[in-house]
């Protein structure tokens, strides 16, 4: 019998010194109530009463040993995982970082930022106006009576009679003026809406900026000094402007102006198409019946006007073909900005 409890010990130690997990299935299989080691303990009624004390004390020492081999091995065992996990999870700090992926302005809204900050330069503040607008102010208030023919080249989305999408930022001009007496330097840049079908240089949703000068003796100088600013702040310093006589019914005299190739210098070349200037903006001196029905005596004040296609103007400057490519928001696009 003692030999069986010295071989029960034995194996049971060998077994835990291997054993990598699962000990609670070692201690069950020998200490537990169907184990070996009380399965030796029962036989121990066949022994004589002298042999008795001996192996109860060598069974008793067994399995004292047993169980602090148990404890000393799951000791191990919990510091051999948290160790293990502690090498798993290391952190090298001196790996390269990931960089999170910085997005940045829209081509659109950088060339807005800009052309703003050059007229804010020279004083004047930015107007908003809202976007669904009354017939009123987008045509009537503008000199562009119902069954003018102005509204036949402004394909404009009506929502009832007299509310529409502006089809322009000029009715801002007629808000401003209604609320703001002279001096009034105003530009507004903004979304507008014509129900014009999408190819590569007509959308539906475009922007254009408005520009509004009213004063004490504004004249048509001022108006050239002006743009003649922007356009050489915009498009570089040697840039020169360019007026011919056109027509919008909110000016008198109208203009159209364009401003010197950037590219060529005037020359002719594939952006501005061989012409060497480029058209960007309506403009003109405000109508006098404008100044009128906005409550602005025209005998006192004047004013000028413009107005820009703001992708014209950006499709210009970066040379962008395809007005499609600002609003499908193709990264391999946005991102050469
Ligand atoms: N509203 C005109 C357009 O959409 C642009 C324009 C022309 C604005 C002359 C003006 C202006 O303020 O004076 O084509």
């Amino acid at each position: 019998m003692k030999e069986t409890l010295e071989k029960i010990k034995a194996a049971a130690m060998a077994e835990l010194s291997s054993a990598d997990a699962d000990i609670e299935q070692i201690r069950v299989r020998y200490l537990g109530k169907k184990g070996e080691l009380t399965a030796v303990l029962r036989g121990m009624g066949q022994l004589t009463p002298e042999e008795r004390p001996v192996v109860g004390q060598l069974a008793n020492e067994v399995r004292a040993a047993i169980e602090a081999a148990i404890t000393e091995k799951s000791k191990e065992l919990k510091e051999k995982a948290l160790n293990d996990r502690l090498v798993r999870e290391r952190l090298d700090v001196t790996m390269p970082g990931k960089a999170p992926r910085m997005g940045h302005q829209h081509p659109l809204t950088a060339a807005q930022r800009e052309m703003e900050n050059i007229f804010i330069g020279m004083g004047f503040e930015i107007a908003e106006g809202p976007e669904v607008e009354y017939d009123y102010y987008n045509f009537q208030a503008l000199n562009i009576p119902e069954n003018h023919p102005a509204r036949d080249t402004q394909d404009t989305f009506y929502i009832t009679d007299n509310i529409l999408l502006r089809s322009q930022t000029s009715p801002v001009q007629v808000r401003v003026m209604e609320h703001k007496k002279p001096p009034i330097r105003v530009i507004s840049p903004g979304r507008v809406y014509r129900s014009d079908a999408l190819d590569a240089t007509h959308s539906p949703l475009f922007h254009q900026m408005e520009g509004l000068v009213v004063d004490k003796g504004i004249t048509m100088s001022d108006l050239k000094g002006t743009l003649e600013t922007f356009a050489r702040k915009m498009f570089g310093e040697s840039t020169e402007i360019r007026f011919s006589p056109h027509h919008f019914p909110y000016t008198e005299p109208s203009a159209e102006v364009d401003v010197s190739c950037f590219v060529c210098g005037g020359k002719g070349c594939r952006v501005c198409k061989g012409e060497g200037w480029i058209e960007i903006l309506g403009a003109g001196m405000v109508h006098p019946f404008v100044l009128s029905n906005c409550g602005i005596d025209p005998e006192v004040y004047s004013g000028f006007a413009f107005g820009m296609g703001l992708e014209r103007v950006t499709m210009t400057s970066y040379v962008i073909d395809d007005i499609r490519l600002f609003y499908e928001n193709d990264e391999r696009f946005l991102k050469q900005f």
